[in-house]
This record gives structure tokens, C-alpha cells and sequence, in this order.
């Protein structure tokens, strides 16, 4: 019973449906429900407090709706409030960071570069990432606060998007970065543009594959994995407008979808 149950995972909008891809790709008979927080994105320039109360309510609703385990696809909530919410709620819970530690041991030129959102950069839990590989390598960072805003409205794959992506990377390229983090998982759907930036001065790190073999290895080891032939059903619900919403889902996740709305979350007793 426990094992038919959807995992739920969530983001501030539809940056997170990277993750989703990854995991629909690595185990696909699972049943997925994706929350897209749109009516309080973007999370990067949001306080810690809001971060907190909006992924704590998420979970809760996820909980609701029947989830074995939630996944936040989101680095801002993952850094910011990734520690509380596993003390708080018994079912596992999945996280995404920047990956400074494959882009550390990659780098040739001891200099690798982290594109994150600024509530990411300013988090505790980052800069205690960042110092544990600092006597390393030289970490570069840069807050990239279009980056969202391109990849919800759509206009990732343009010529705004190139020049965007040009300001943000060179600084990097130029001080000797090797390899780059992308250290949001909106930024995924830039990925096009910023390898045509990029070119083959550095290495792009991107975390969906590693966060979706971690989601099947915890699933095996709680015995909570589905395991069957049929393919599951990914289910989308958003907390903002499902008609606007619809067209951004579609259009990445490259099928006709539904999506529902979660206006007002109720918080459930987890205890
Ligand atoms: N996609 C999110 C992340 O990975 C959040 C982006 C935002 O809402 O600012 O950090």
C-alpha cells in the first residue's frame, strides 16, 4: 500500500520540473505530484521566515495528499530549510544543493563558479558548503535574479536570454572558472543557452541526475519503491493562477497537462 503512494515534490514554480524530468526518467512507474509555488515566486528574494512557513506548509499538503516521500526541488528552500523540516516531519525528504563538490575535484584551474539564487548564496548551510572546499579550490559566485523570470515567462531559449547569460558568465570565464554550478534548478532550462555562452571554456554541473538516483536509493532502502511495469501518473498542482501556470508546464514538460489549484494550503497535524 505504502509503496503504490506518490512521491511529492515541489519549487517555487516550474524550475523543479528539471528534477521532475530526472526522476520521471530514472524510475518511471512512480506516481509523482508536483506543487508549483508560483504565487510566491520567486523564493530567492524572499526571507528565510517565508522560505520556511511556505515549504513547511507545502509538505503538509503534499502529506495530505497521500505522498511516501517529498522531494524540495528547489536549492533556496533545500539550503534554507531542509534541516528543520526533516526534524519536523517522519517521511523522508529530499533535498538540492549547489554541487560544489563535483565541480571541486573536476576543476583544472582550482577556480569553479556557483549560479545560484541570492537567498541560496546568503544561506548558512551554503556558505558552510563553501567553506568546506574553499581551502580547495578559489569559489567563484554570482546571483543570476533574471534567471527565474526567463525560464517562468518562457523566454529562456532567445536572444535576451543569450545577452543575459553573456553578463552573467563572462565575469566568471574571465577570473579562470572551469567549471559551472547550476545551483537552481530553473537554471536547467537555460542550459542550451548557457553551454552556447560557455562554449568549451568550462564544465556545466547540473544536479536533476544525482538528485533522482538519490530519490530511487531512498526509496529502496525505506522499501518504499513502487517496483511495478506500469508507468505512473504525474499529477500538477500550483498555488497561483493553474491558467497561466498550465501554459509554462506544458510547454517544458512537453505534453498537454491539467493542472490544479491550492489556493489556500491547510496545515495537517504531523504529529
Ligand atoms: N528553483 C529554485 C532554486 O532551485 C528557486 C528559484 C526562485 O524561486 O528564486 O533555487
Amino acid at each position: 500500500m505504502q509503496r503504490q503512494k506518490p512521491i511529492g515534490i515541489f519549487d517555487s514554480g516550474v524550475g523543479g520540473l528539471s528534477i521532475v524530468s530526472a526522476i520521471k526518467r530514472m524510475i518511471p512507474d512512480e506516481n509523482l505530484i508536483y506543487f508549483a509555488d508560483t504565487e510566491f515566486s520567486p523564493y530567492g528574494n524572499k526571507s528565510k521566515e517565508i522560505i520556511n512557513q511556505r515549504s513547511e506548509d507545502i509538505i503538509n499538503f503534499l502529506i495530505n495528499q497521500g505522498c511516501k516521500m517529498v522531494v524540495m526541488a528547489c536549492n533556496t528552500a533545500t539550503v534554507n530549510s531542509i534541516s528543520r523540516l526533516r526534524s519536523k516531519f517522519s517521511i523522508p525528504i529530499v533535498g538540492v544543493e549547489p554541487a560544489i563538490k563535483p565541480a571541486a575535484l573536476n576543476s583544472k584551474t582550482g577556480t569553479i563558479g556557483i549560479l545560484a539564487t541570492q537567498q541560496t548564496l546568503e544561506s548558512e548551510s551554503f556558505h558552510l558548503l563553501k567553506s568546506k572546499y574553499s581551502q580547495q579550490v578559489n569559489i567563484e559566485t554570482k546571483t543570476c535574479p533574471k534567471f527565474v523570470s526567463l525560464v517562468e515567462n518562457l523566454n529562456h531559449n532567445n536572444e535576451q536570454a543569450v545577452k543575459i547569460t553573456e553578463q552573467y558568465i563572462h565575469p566568471l570565464l574571465s577570473k579562470g572558472c572551469d567549471q559551472i554550478v547550476l545551483g537552481c534548478t530553473h537554471f536547467s532550462f537555460l542550459n542550451v543557452v548557457i553551454k552556447s555562452v560557455v562554449g568549451d571554456k568550462a564544465n556545466i554541473i547540473d544536479t536533476a541526475i544525482p538528485v533522482a538516483m538519490e530519490v530511487k536509493r531512498r526509496l529502496q532502502s525505506h522499501n518504499m519503491d513502487k517496483s511495478e511495469s506500469v508507468i505512473g501518473t504525474v499529477e500538477f498542482w500550483t498555488s497561483g493562477d493553474s491558467t497561466k501556470v498550465i501554459k509554462s508546464i506544458s510547454k517544458l514538460w512537453e505534453q498537454d497537462i491539467k493542472v490544479f489549484e491550492a489556493k489556500n494550503l491547510t496545515p495537517v497535524s504531523t504529529n
